[in-house]
């Protein structure tokens, strides 16, 4: 008989005479001549409760059937007696497939969140965490949905690159080289750099995803991205999953709409398809989050010139521990400030000064500001950050040698700008800033299966 997965059972409309249920034993109570086993096979939050009777010539595997070990009931699904669950099972065979001992360390008390971290390997057993990794799939499920609805292509961009596309240095060293004491032989002479020229692990696919969109004219990618900054923080990850779609014959203007909705169209298919769990974040992690959610998916979202942001943030009155100036970046607390508290919702900041952006956003008229866009959400701050691209060549140019950046090693990305060159544009989306936002996750960690963070790299 084939399993079916507790969320197919909890929602059947009739009684079924034989069901085999496989999962984990949450909890156990014991009766005089029955147990109770509440059983969680990940389909869904709820457990399927199932009654083993003292007369079943199974009953023996009950001594092992604790909380933590993995089981295989066989039995009948029958309206329940409680009134806590419209279904249960009533066991005919129970087979005890794994123990787990009285050590097993997910107990039915609550536990923290750092404890959790240390055992990565047992948390998604966890209610919590089980829900925010389901919400994880079903939100990758969504954004490829988006843009596939609109004739995106999804391009593969790679994750061993030579460029630093962003230009900030912050780049992981992809090598052949052992590490001191595990050399073998001409262990202490440098080896030949593998790939003819050093390389690193990638912290965007844009540039390589602008060449796509140059011929292809929408993309997408959705890859993971590396980043050696030492910010202990709670919103950055030293590996993150981004999206970056890159439009072709597209200004700011479409770059802004795209991401907007785009955001929206996310939170939206969350609070469709994944209710349960949102109402679990809600009662047990952030009680403001459906509230909010339901206000980002239906409010149009503020637009701001930088300027304008730098103007506000001064007349504020707030003490900031960073000043505001023109030229400076926008901290947390004044994204925060924008967000949480000024406007009430996303905001969208454009055109920021050139000095602080990277070297492939557009120069504006003004000559003093690029065609950047900043999409900033209360609890977080940036969660989107993209630009028009620089498509003339000479201005290109110009920007690479202000940045010190080599015109001969980007010689194919200058190409792009000789042979039909067009405005083209693109954002970067953060996926775990984007889950941290529909699940209330104060920390990215929580929303990673494996977090990688200065200092830490277990599992
Ligand atoms: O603003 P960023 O650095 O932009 C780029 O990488 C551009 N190449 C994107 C583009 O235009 N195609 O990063 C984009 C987004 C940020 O807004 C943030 O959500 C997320 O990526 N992000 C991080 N998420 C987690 N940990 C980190 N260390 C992150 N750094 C950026
Ligand atoms: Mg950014």
């Amino acid at each position: 008989m084939q399993a079916s997965l507790i969320k197919y059972l909890l929602a059947s409309d009739a009684p079924v005479d034989e069901v085999l249920v496989q999962g984990w034993v949450r909890t156990r109570r014991d009766a005089k001549t029955f147990s109770f086993l509440e059983i969680n096979d990940g389909s869904c939050l709820e457990n399927l409760q199932v009654i083993v009777d003292a007369t079943l010539p199974d009953f023996e595997q009950m001594e092992k059937a604790n909380t933590g070990a993995a089981v295989a009931v066989a039995g009948k699904l029958a309206p329940s007696q409680g009134r806590d669950q419209a279904w249960e099972v009533v066991a005919q065979s129970l087979t005890v497939i794994g123990e787990a001992g009285p050590n097993y360390p997910l107990q039915k008390k609550g536990h923290s969140l750092e404890f959790l971290r240390e055992i990565a390997h047992l948390r998604p057993r966890s209610n919590l965490f089980g829900c925010v990794f389901r919400v994880r799939s079903r939100l990758a499920y969504a954004i490829h949905r988006f843009f596939q609805e609109r004739d995106f292509l999804y391009v593969h961009t790679p994750i061993i690159t030579a460029s630093d596309c962003e230009g900030a240095g912050e780049l992981f060293r992809v090598t052949t080289q052992p590490p001191p004491g595990r050399g073998g032989d001409g262990e202490g002479e440098p080896r030949k750099e593998f790939f003819g020229k050093p390389t690193y692990l990638t912290v965007s696919g844009q540039l390589e995803g602008e060449i796509f969109a140059t011929a292809l004219k929408n993309i997408y990618t959705f890859g993971p991205t590396f980043r050696a900054e030492n910010s202990n923080t709670s919103r950055h990850a030293s590996e993150f999953w981004m999206i970056e779609p890159e439009m072709a014959f597209c200004d700011l203007a479409g770059n802004m709409d795209l991401a907007e909705s785009f955001v929206q169209y996310l939170v939206r298919d969350t609070l469709e398809t994944c209710r349960t769990e949102l109402k679990f974040f809600n009662r047990f992690v952030d009680r403001g989050l459906i509230r909010r959610l339901e206000s980002i998916e239906s409010r149009s979202f503020t637009r701001l010139g930088y300027g304008e942001a730098v103007k506000l943030l001064r007349a504020s009155g707030r003490k900031f521990q960073y000043p505001v100036e023109f030229g400076s970046n926008l901290q947390a607390e004044h994204e925060r400030y924008l967000t949480e508290d000024h406007f009430k919702g996303p905001v969208t900041v454009y055109n920021y000064p050139r000095e602080i952006k990277p070297f492939y956003m557009r120069l504006n008229d003004d000559g003093k500001t690029v065609a950047a866009i900043d999409v900033l959400v209360a609890g977080i701050g940036e969660i989107v950050g993209g630009s028009q691209r620089e498509e003339r060549a000479d201005f290109l140019d110009r920007n690479m040698d202000r940045h010190g950046i080599s015109k001969e090693e980007y010689w194919w990305y200058r190409d792009l700008r000789r042979f039909g060159t067009v405005p083209h544009s693109g954002f970067g989306l953060g996926f775990e800033r984007m889950l941290m936002l529909v699940t209330g996750a104060s920390n990215i960690r929580d929303v990673i299966p494996f977090a990688r963070t200065p200092g830490s790299a277990e599992f």
